[in-house]
């Protein structure tokens, strides 16, 4: 029993006893009324089954029966008994019944099934069905479970900062903080002169908090940081929101392999403990949503991750007998039909992608001794894509210095960055795994925007 004296659901089912009274509050999902007594379905969240109450004449309250329409909260006293009827172990024989909060005829969720498309347009309301609540329960969950693999492995968690004066990407792809109106002290917004803003000079929110989080590494060893990440690229599609969350660890002393063996380890613990942890509600997925979700889970499991070059992908993918819209060429970005096919097709399983082409890479990526690549590596998984990037750093002053040159930053933003190369610098790597993508990958869910609570993309905030 919590401090209010009630029971959650997941314990009534699980543990509690035939013959206990208990008291529970929740929402009505169902009622179904018989000449005497009617039956509700209630389920307060705490999992994915509801709890059968029945409520006879005799209960206290039983006149509001009526009220207790589906979509209400509830609140209900009585005594549980092993259930005659199939489907449950025990149900609650009410005793006293209280309206908490009634709901009308036009509460949206009357129906059982609802696209995904509707539930998105009533953000609010979608974790009251047994789909999205069972999803944002893994949600926090996997949440803890990120938390526990690293702070069980020694590594200390650094908050970095979400308002930033520095592009970590280098892409620009960046949503800017001001408190400046459009002419505000007579100069356009998007004026060079920041003199009259909140920070004197642009801010904008962070699109990682790698940068960060590498000098705090270059102290503590073993650190990362998992907060929300945003980016202002203007691609519409099913696996990029305008507002994510990260998970960025990073590692000294360590080189790209360190980094692989890191990630794998780590997929591998968040899908280990899913399939424990989560179960009744990622039963739910294999029915309802996508039926190989069950197999492919057990096959990456079981799966070695696969291990290949750029330059050899680049190779198979032009070797291979499929057509790809786009063609694969050397010194190009792995499109995401070319990602799919070197995990779905031809690794079968979670490949990493190492030592990528250093134009198409970011500046911090250490350059490898051939003069064409850098240490950076990608995770791709099935139905996904990308889940992980990461890379070793370079750790080299000079090097990271002419980078930066190179692609026209100015080296004074970036003095803090280059400084932990100059005082007691060590090579260092790190990755940034992209979580809705992981929970994606975990559940089956084939859009971006059904596993956040309240998804950010151009042109789309509601809520
Ligand atoms: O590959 P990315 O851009 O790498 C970084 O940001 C590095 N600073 C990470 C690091 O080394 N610490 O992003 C990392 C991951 C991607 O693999 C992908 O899973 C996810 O973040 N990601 C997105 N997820 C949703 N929406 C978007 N727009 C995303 N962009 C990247
Ligand atoms: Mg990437």
């Amino acid at each position: 029993m919590n401090k209010l004296g009630r029971t959650p659901i997941v314990d009534l089912l699980r543990s509690a006893l035939a013959g206990s009274s208990v008291n529970v509050a929740g929402w009505v999902r169902t009622r179904r009324d018989a000449r005497e007594f009617s039956f509700l379905e209630i389920n307060d969240g705490s999992c994915l089954a509801n709890l059968q109450v029945v409520v006879a004449e005799h209960c206290a309250g039983y006149e509001h029966i009526r009220e207790a329409s589906t979509g209400s909260a509830v609140e209900i006293v009585g005594v549980l008994i092993e259930s005659p009827g199939k489907g449950q172990r025990v149900e609650l024989q009410a005793s006293a019944l209280r309206i908490v909060g009634g709901c009308p005829e036009d509460y949206p969720l009357q129906k059982k099934r609802h696209s995904d498309e509707f539930l998105r347009e009533i953000g609010h309301l979608r974790s009251r069905t047994n789909k999205y609540g069972a999803l944002f329960r893994i949600r926090s969950r996997l949440s803890f479970a990120v938390h526990e693999f690293f702070q069980r492995r020694g590594f200390h968690y650094i908050h970095t900062p979400i308002i930033t004066g520095a592009d970590c990407e280098g892409a620009g792809e960046m949503f800017r903080v001001t408190t400046l109106s459009g002419t505000e002290g007579g100069r356009q917004f998007g004026a060079d002169d920041f003199s009259g803003d909140f920070f004197g000079k642009p801010a904008h929110l962070t699109v990682s908090g790698q940068l960060a989080v590498e000098t705090f590494c270059l102290a503590l060893s073993k650190v990362y940081t998992f907060g929300p990440t945003f980016r202002s690229e203007n691609s519409n599609t099913s696996r990029h929101a305008s507002e994510f969350w990260m998970i960025e660890p990073e590692i000294a002393f360590a080189d790209l392999e360190d980094d692989m063996l890191l990630a794998e380890s780590f997929v591998r613990h968040l899908l280990e403990f899913l399939q424990t942890d989560c179960r009744e509600d990622l039963a739910l997925f294999t029915q309802f949503v996508d039926p190989e979700l069950a197999d492919r889970l057990r096959n990456v499991l079981e799966a070695e991750f696969a291990r290949v070059s750029y330059t050899e992908a680049i190779e198979i993918l032009a070797s291979s007998r499929h057509t790809f819209e786009f063609e694969p060429i050397w010194g190009r970005d792995l499109q995401s039909e070319h990602e799919r096919y070197l995990t779905e097709q031809h690794f079968k399983g979670p490949v990493f992608v190492y030592d990528w082409p250093k134009e198409i890479k970011a500046f911090y990526m250490r350059q490898n001794a051939d003069g064409k690549t850098v240490a950076a590596m990608d995770l791709l998984v099935p139905k996904i894509g990308e889940l992980i990037g990461g890379s070793q750093r370079e750790e080299r002053h000079d090097y990271l210095l002419e980078r930066i040159n190179a692609l026209g930053f100015k080296a004074a933003d970036y003095w803090w960055y280059l400084d932990t190369r100059r005082f007691g610098s060590a090579p260092h790597a790190g990755f940034g795994l992209g979580f809705e993508r992981l929970l994606m990958f975990a559940t089956g869910i084939s859009n971006i925007r059904d596993v956040i609570p309240f998804p950010r993309s151009p042109r789309n905030l509601e809520f």
